[in-house]
């Protein structure tokens, strides 16, 4: 049977100087299905949905929408044939109120007399039906936690009516299970409208948990499409790496040893309330919750990213107060940060520069301070190890694929010399080859006699890596686990308060 696609995209090339991106690539995507793409950082996923949006220029190639060719050249006129994406990068103007952000098109088309309540009320109604009508329209997005802005992005799409396709570029990455249920309710309503729906991401529960159809991306080509109850994980996980990976979490062999920092009484604002707890040599501590939960706010007010109003930390036997995070590395502490386009790298800077970042010691934010030869040799090591994709070091790492400028920010990291190092969401959006290649290095740490501390949102690796959990809600510290006790089930009731 001849079935009429939603979408098909037939020989699409594209280059990047000398970068191969798209190979004569081939994609259909069927009426209200929602087709998971996949593939290891840097495949092509992106560029492939970025060609559809207009966002990019095809060198070669048609597209279909609906079985009629379209001339897709801009994002505008992506829109128009009812294309609606989530890019990985949000695009938000973060000095506008949510509000604003989600009637951008409305307001940036001229000509018309705007009601500010209604803008308001509208927006409210919109994020309601999501099920987030604790976000504030009025507030500014910069002032947002990350998942949130990322809820008013989709919102800002969905204003879109004539969406036909919408493409979802690893929404998930910076979302816990709580916002994630929200997010697949959202998406499975609009398959039953009829929307197509195209799914990006690394986490591959989620993909068989929500996806009707996979398609596996590798080195810019496509290498099947297949129904996704006629593949199982491991399957999908060897056509995406293109070999057997047998264990997902490495053993450790790291003997805990003595406390090597502890906090008491920590407070720093509405997030930061009363937090104490100890990490020892050789552990790694792992931090659940869900969104909002506090925990980004305590690594940053320990690290001197935020101010410090009450509590102490004592770190290798010394009282420390950090007034800014200088001060911390200076003393050994690290912390890759959760915000890395903010935060974590310079993106406009080389992925040299990025990696070593010795000549950037002056910044005062969040330094990758890298101390000498020794560590910068590691950290080019590194970059390796996670076999990150790249033409050459001297390019910026705003040509990377997203989950590549991840290992970039991540490496520095790990190769600096640290007594305790904080990893707020390591692995986000980093394909699967490269994670299993991350905790091993993180094992190597602990192995070192290093504490290392992990924030991270998806339970499978708080389980797979942590010696220990502590479980944040709503500011406060609410239950700890151990061993055995670290289960699905133990984090849920802890971080919904149950
Ligand atoms: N603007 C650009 N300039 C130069 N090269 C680029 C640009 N955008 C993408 N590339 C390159 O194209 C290739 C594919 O990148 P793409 O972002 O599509 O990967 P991806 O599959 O989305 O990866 P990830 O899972 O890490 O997001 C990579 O080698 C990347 O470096
Ligand atoms: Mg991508």
């Amino acid at each position: 049977m001849d079935e009429v696609y939603q979408i098909e995209m037939l020989n699409i090339d594209k280059h990047f100087g000398g970068v191969h991106a798209l190979k004569n690539i081939d994609f259909r995507v069927g009426k209200g299905t929602i087709h998971a793409l996949v593939g290891e950082n840097g495949a092509g996923k992106s560029t492939l949905m970025k060609v559809l949006s207009g966002a990019v220029q095809k060198d070669n190639g048609i597209i279909k929408i609906s079985g009629k060719e379209e001339n897709i050249n801009s994002p505008h006129e992506g829109k128009k044939c009812g294309i609606s994406t989530i890019y990985q990068e949000f695009m938000l103007a973060p000095h506008l109120t949510v509000a604003e952000n989600i009637f951008i098109d409305k307001l940036t088309q001229g000509g018309k007399f705007i009601k500010w309540k209604n803008l308001r009320d509208k927006a409210h109604e919109i994020l309601k039906r999501l099920g987030f009508d604790n976000i504030d329209p009025n507030v500014r997005v910069s002032e947002l936690p990350v998942a949130y802005q990322q809820i008013v992005e989709i919102s800002k799409n969905l204003m879109n009516d004539n969406t036909k396709v919408l493409v979802l570029d690893e929404p998930t990455a910076v979302l816990t299970f709580s916002e994630i249920e929200k997010l697949f309710e959202l998406v499975r309503r609009l398959k039953d409208e009829g929307v197509s729906i195209i799914y990006i991401s690394h986490r591959l529960d989620e993909v068989f948990e929500l996806c009707d159809k996979i398609t596996v991306m590798k080195d810019g080509a496509v290498v099947q499409t297949v129904d996704a109850d006629q593949i199982d994980k491991q399957a999908l996980i060897s056509s995406m790496v293109g070999r057997e990976l047998s264990t997902l979490f490495p053993k450790r062999n790291a003997k805990i040893g003595e406390v090597v920092m502890e906090v008491s009484h920590l407070t720093s604002g509405p997030m930061v309330q009363d937090v104490s707890f100890a990490v020892r040599k050789g552990e790694v501590l792992g931090f659940s919750g869900l969104v909002g939960a506090g925990r980004t706010e305590t690594m940053r007010a320990i690290f001197g990213a935020e101010k410090m109003e009450a509590g102490s930390i004592v770190l290798s036997g010394k009282k420390k107060t950090f007034k800014n995070p200088k001060q911390a590395v200076h003393s050994k502490l690290g912390l890759l940060p959760e915000d890395r386009k903010q935060q974590g790298v310079i993106l406009s800077q080389s992925i040299r520069i990025n990696t070593t970042m010795s000549s950037l010691k002056k910044i005062e934010q969040f330094p990758g301070w890298i101390s000498d030869a020794k560590d910068k040799k590691k950290a080019g090591e590194i970059l390796e190890q996670l076999q990150t994709k790249y033409d050459s070091l001297e390019d910026p790492v705003s040509s990377l694929s997203g989950g590549n400028q991840q290992k970039v920010s991540l490496a520095k990291w790990l190769a600096a010399d640290c007594e305790c190092i904080i990893l707020d969401e390591p692995t986000r959006g980093v394909d699967v080859g490269a994670k299993v290649e991350i905790y091993k290095n993180i094992n190597d740490l602990a192995a070192q006699g290093i504490a290392v501390i992990i924030i991270s949102s998806e339970m499978e690796e708080i389980i797979g890596m942590c010696d220990r959990v502590i479980v944040m809600r709503q500011g406060k510290i609410v239950g700890e686990l151990e061993k055995e006790e670290i289960t699905e089930n133990n984090l849920i009731h802890f971080a919904m308060g149950g």
